[in-house]
């Protein structure tokens, strides 16, 4: 157990994965189970910080402490992030966001008809959350970290994106068929903007929880 050195400190963590309706009942969705961000929640409340969680299609418990709030889409994703992180002074996005949305939504089921050849699914961008977040900061000193969830060429990719996004730290992690997603442990490695690597080696999702939180407690300062 750590010092509850994030007394008095508010922080925002995204977790789960949006979904993305075509209609009524389908959606575009992904593997994310929301444990890492639930895992951040609940060390974070341990440390002695007040945690807004804003939850995507999560099947787990409310974590004790936090305030839950729970969306389905991107566009609701960043909605609740944009006003949780109005006056925190961390934001963690754990969660996986839809990079596409299909460009329209059937109010009633998209139905079959005979002998028809499947329309291709129309889609358009998403806004990208931790970007706009990081380029317009609500607060400063604020601190934000990205997760980034890699097959290939981990590092160098990683490195890429945290300059691309333009946040303070990026949580970077292989994931592969049997990997990460939905798992209960992780291992990764988080790259800071001013060039810092901290390997968190393969443990229990609260591990890496709380070596992120000491890596934004130090910018904290
Ligand atoms: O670009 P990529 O999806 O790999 O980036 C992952 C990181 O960016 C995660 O922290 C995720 O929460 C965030 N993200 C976002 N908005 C998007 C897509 C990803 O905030 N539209």
């Amino acid at each position: 157990v750590r010092e509850p050195d994030l007394t008095g400190r508010h922080v925002v963590v995204s977790a789960g994965g949006t979904r993305e309706p075509l209609d009524p009942v389908r959606f575009l969705g992904n593997r994310s189970s929301g444990k890492q961000g639930y895992a951040l929640a609940r060390t974070a409340v341990a440390r002695g910080a007040r945690v807004t969680l804003i939850a995507a299609n999560t099947a787990l418990p409310d974590p004790a402490g936090a305030d839950v709030v729970r969306v389905e889409t991107a566009l609701q994703l960043r909605e609740a992030v944009l006003k949780a992180a109005a006056d925190a002074d961390a934001v963690v996005m754990a969660a996986a966001v839809a990079d596409f949305r299909p460009a329209s939504y059937a109010t009633g089921k998209i139905k079959k008809k005979d002998d028809q050849e499947p329309e291709p699914l129309a889609l358009v961008r998403n806004p990208d959350i931790l970007a706009e977040i990081s380029a317009d900061r609500a607060r400063p000193g604020q601190v934000i970290v990205g997760f980034a969830a890699e097959t290939d060429d981990v590092l160098a990719n990683g490195r890429r994106k945290l300059a691309r996004k333009g946040c303070d730290l990026l949580v970077v992690n292989e994931v592969g068929e049997r990997r990460t997603f939905g798992a209960e442990e992780n291992e990764a490695v988080v790259l800071a903007a001013d060039g810092g690597e901290t390997p968190v080696p393969h443990g229990p999702k609260e591990a890496l929880a709380e070596t992120v939180w000491d890596l934004v407690a130090a910018r904290l300062g």
